[in-house]
């Protein structure tokens, strides 16, 4: 296997390096990597925009529950989509399904794919790893794209020979209902690589806006030490200052914000925002804006992660 694998790649790889130094990828196969939150919502919206997607995870089970999760997923955009016509709707999401493939070996896959997108653990050595690997299977004018949101882009491509295709792309959770993709060009990003995937974000009915590798990118940059604050302010309320109550309440009726910093921190993730936190703080320990956070922490260490776990800032169960 690995023999016709290698072959193929070698066919695919001298075709396509002439045509991917002549213009931009249109990206048709797309691999993503990470059956998770991010990966699975990122291979529903790819599939349901016409490309052919195969989903990777560690195991088979997982890979299963994705699938699982991306067809209810699809069934609820089916019920609004096509709302007046059932048959219509059902023949979508099966035809949506039936363009993701799944498999537990990345580098098996990767030959004759357009473009990567990885979404597993936050883990700066498991990612270098995985993208060595897959650099020696990948066609010549595949690009790799990670979904890292704290990690530097430049260190996850500088595992891997191809710099000049590589570059960061960045979805927010939920992925079929968020708009926004960041697009992340760190200094070795060609600019081919760059429009491809400008281009492919608009395919998937997204809007792409541009950033260099700065930590935390746009949003995360404005976001988390907004929630931080929040989190300070909550700490200071034997001083007080305010409740979490009252400053989710202030925030979505004063500012006009959706749910409020604790709502949304227990959304996102509390150990995902202690993780961003805890990166910056060891880039730059002097910057009050990246102090950790006594109450934050503790929550954390206790296994109280939000949403996703039954119990953060509030209860859910
Ligand atoms: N959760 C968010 O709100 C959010 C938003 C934007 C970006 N991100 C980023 O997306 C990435 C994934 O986050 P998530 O929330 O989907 O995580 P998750 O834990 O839900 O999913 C990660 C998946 O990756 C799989 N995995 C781990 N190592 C693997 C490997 N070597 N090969 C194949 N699969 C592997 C795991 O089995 C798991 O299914 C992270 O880099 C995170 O920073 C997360």
């Amino acid at each position: 296997m690995a023999f016709v694998t290698r072959q193929f790649m070698r066919s695919v790889s001298s075709s396509s390096t002439a045509s991917a130094s002549a213009k931009k990828i249109i990206v048709k196969h797309v691999t993503v990597i990470g059956g998770g939150l991010m990966g699975a919502g990122i291979a529903q919206v790819a599939a349901a925009t016409g490309h052919t997607v195969v989903l990777v995870d560690q195991t088979e089970d997982i890979l299963a529950k994705s699938k699982k999760g991306i067809e209810e997923s699809l069934r609820k955009v089916a019920k609004k989509k096509f709302a007046e016509n059932l048959k219509a709707g059902d023949e979508f999401v099966e035809k949506t399904l039936s363009t993701i493939a799944t498999s537990t070996d990345a580098a098996s896959v990767v030959h004759s794919t357009d473009l990567v997108v990885e979404a597993i653990v936050e883990n700066l050595k498991v990612k270098n790893e995985l993208f060595k690997r897959l650099d020696k299977f990948a066609a010549e004018h595949t690009i790799f794209a990670s979904n890292t949101s704290s990690l530097q882009i430049t260190s996850i491509a500088n595992a891997t020979t191809r710099q000049d295709r590589f570059a960061g792309l960045h979805f927010f959770n939920p992925v079929p209902v968020m708009k926004l993709v960041e697009v992340i060009k760190t200094p070795m990003t060609s600019q081919k690589t760059f429009e491809s995937l400008v281009d492919f974000s608009k395919a998937l009915g997204k809007h792409p806006v541009s950033c260099k590798d700065t930590p935390g990118f746009i949003v995360n940059r404005l976001l988390v030490p907004y929630l931080m604050e929040a989190i300070r302010l909550y700490e200071r309320v034997s001083d007080g200052d305010a409740s979490k109550e009252d400053i989710d309440t202030a925030m979505k009726l004063g500012a006009g914000y959706p749910m409020g910093p604790f709502e949304l921190l227990d959304y996102v993730g509390l150990d995902t925002t202690k993780f961003i936190v805890d990166g910056w703080h060891e880039m730059d320990a002097e910057n009050p804006l990246h102090q950790p956070s006594p109450s934050l922490n503790k929550l954390v260490a206790e296994n109280k992660f939000g949403k996703k776990t039954g119990e953060g800032f509030y209860k859910y169960k």
